[in-house]
């Protein structure tokens, strides 16, 4: 089950087992992923607002376990919590990480998101995000549009916004790592 749009999860991030907060978790795919990294009890928290998300996932990690040697469900500590909200204390985790949950939130929401993301990592830590972005801005009647927003079309921000939104919370140096073009035809 995969609900996200790229990845959050590179090797060269996830070096020296991370603690690792992840917030929006689907199906759970990113949670597995980075539990491999990780195998540690407790390692890598999930959280979602949706209980039947976080359902979905706690099914899906029994699979897994069944169907991987080195996985083990106690790796992963399923939490209901809000992106608004993040259940876990100041400085506790390594990296505060997210795929295609930000793009749905206003403008308001996303900086509250971003505070929270920059307030559970340790000093040093990291924030690792994956989410559409747009060359050009998106007319406010679709910005506007739950529905578009929802399915993670019409809350894309341009790359320059976006980063700068992420610097304004606190974090310093920011990585762009890859970027795939689509084109999205709108039918109005
Ligand atoms: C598009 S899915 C992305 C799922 C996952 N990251 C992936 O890559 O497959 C967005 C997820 O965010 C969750 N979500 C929506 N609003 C949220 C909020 N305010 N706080 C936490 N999770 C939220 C949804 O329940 C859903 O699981």
């Amino acid at each position: 089950m995969n609900y996200g749009c790229g990845s959050s999860v590179h090797p060269r991030d996830l070096v020296n087992q991370p603690t690792i907060a992840n917030v929006g978790v689907g199906g759970g795919m990113e949670l597995l992923q980075f539990s491999y990294f990780s195998r540690r009890k407790g390692s890598i928290i999930g959280i979602d607002i949706v209980p039947e998300m976080l359902e979905a996932s706690k099914y899906n990690f029994k699979i897994a376990e069944a169907t991987n040697e080195w996985f083990h469900q106690d790796f992963i500590d399923l939490k209901k919590g809000s992106a608004l909200d993040l259940p876990p204390e100041n400085e506790s985790v390594d990296i505060a990480a997210q795929n295609c949950l930000f793009n749905i939130f206003k403008t308001t929401e996303l900086k509250q998101a971003l505070c929270e993301m920059y307030r559970v990592p340790k000093p040093h830590g990291r924030l690792i995000l994956s989410d559409p972005i747009c060359e050009n801005h998106i007319p406010e009647f679709l910005r506007n549009d739950n529905q578009l927003r929802a399915i993670c079309i019409s809350g894309s921000l341009p790359l320059n916004e976006y980063i700068q939104l992420i610097t304004e919370v606190g974090f310093g140096t920011v990585e762009s790592k890859k970027t795939l073009s689509h084109t999205v035809t709108l039918q109005l």
